[in-house]
């Protein structure tokens, strides 16, 4: 059985008290998945930053399996005049292993761009962060027929700063913007079209095969987890709603392996 990356994305969700809640549940609902985990599942959390703390503070108190951590977002350089901004260091202090990188909200809420989203992922490697680089088409794109142009525009420029080896520790996560919260997740056959195509695109551009992991996010579920995770070239969940509540974060892996 291929292994599994489960990781969610609390957004501007989940405040310190919750985090802590959450880790004691997790580490409980967790419990007869205890043999697979860091094997079969690999599970991460990305809290918002003011919750990273509580985390790790819980990850080190509550006994049982426990997620990784990761943050959702960082700036580059280690220090410095950047009002708002966290650093890759404040990060590592959190206990956080992995950030996420470019995810639709940033770029199209936030209007993040592809050169501070390339700087983003030259930064991650030269500080000790893995990258989890999210891409994926708007609903205009993709009925215009344009998706498959704008996410070679968005893969190729985030990796463009890296080495084949270094895109090859990437994880990569395809969102489609039109499936993220709403509800409507892409249909299985058009995940593995666009994850199928993404590894041919990021092993032609490294030169080599990579063997890159690329995870499916929106509207992941339960009830649409097994459909989405059985196929082949889809590594993994990025999960936003359903990530909130330890049990059914859970059940999206349980749906596929059986519990
Ligand atoms: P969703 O979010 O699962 O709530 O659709 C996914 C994401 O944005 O990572």
């Amino acid at each position: 059985m291929k292994k599994i990356r489960l990781y969610g994305n609390w957004k501007m969700n989940m405040t310190r008290a919750e985090t802590t809640a959450f880790m004691s549940e997790f580490a409980r609902s967790a419990k007869p998945l205890e043999a697979v985990m860091g094997r079969n599942l690999e599970v991460a959390v990305f809290p918002p930053f003011t919750s990273l703390w509580a985390a790790n503070e819980a990850m080190r108190s509550v006994s049982g399996p426990m997620p990784l951590l990761g943050a959702q977002n960082v700036y580059i350089g280690d220090h410095g005049a950047f009002t708002g901004e966290v650093s890759i260091p404040m990060l590592k202090e959190c206990g956080c292993t992995h950030v996420i990188i470019g995810h639709s909200e940033r770029r199209h809420i936030l209007g993040e761009g592809e050169p501070l989203i390339a700087k983003k992922m030259r930064a991650c490697f030269d500080a000790g962060l893995i990258p989890v680089l999210c891409y994926g088409e708007t609903l205009e794109e993709r009925e215009a027929g344009r998706a498959f142009q704008v996410m070679e525009r968005q893969l190729r420029s985030a990796v463009e700063p890296l080495s084949a080896d270094e895109s090859a520790q990437v994880v990569y996560a395809y969102e489609p913007v039109w499936a993220i919260g709403t509800g409507k997740s892409a249909t299985s056959a058009e995940a593995q079209e666009v994850c199928a195509w993404s590894k041919r695109l990021l092993a032609e551009a490294a030169g080599r095969d990579i063997g890159t992991t690329v995870l499916y996010g929106g509207s992941v579920k339960g009830s649409n987890a097994k459909e989405l995770l059985s196929m082949d070239a889809i590594d993994g969940a990025l999960v936003g709603g359903a990530s909130l509540k330890a049990e059914s974060f859970l059940e999206i892996y349980t749906a596929y392996a059986g519990s």
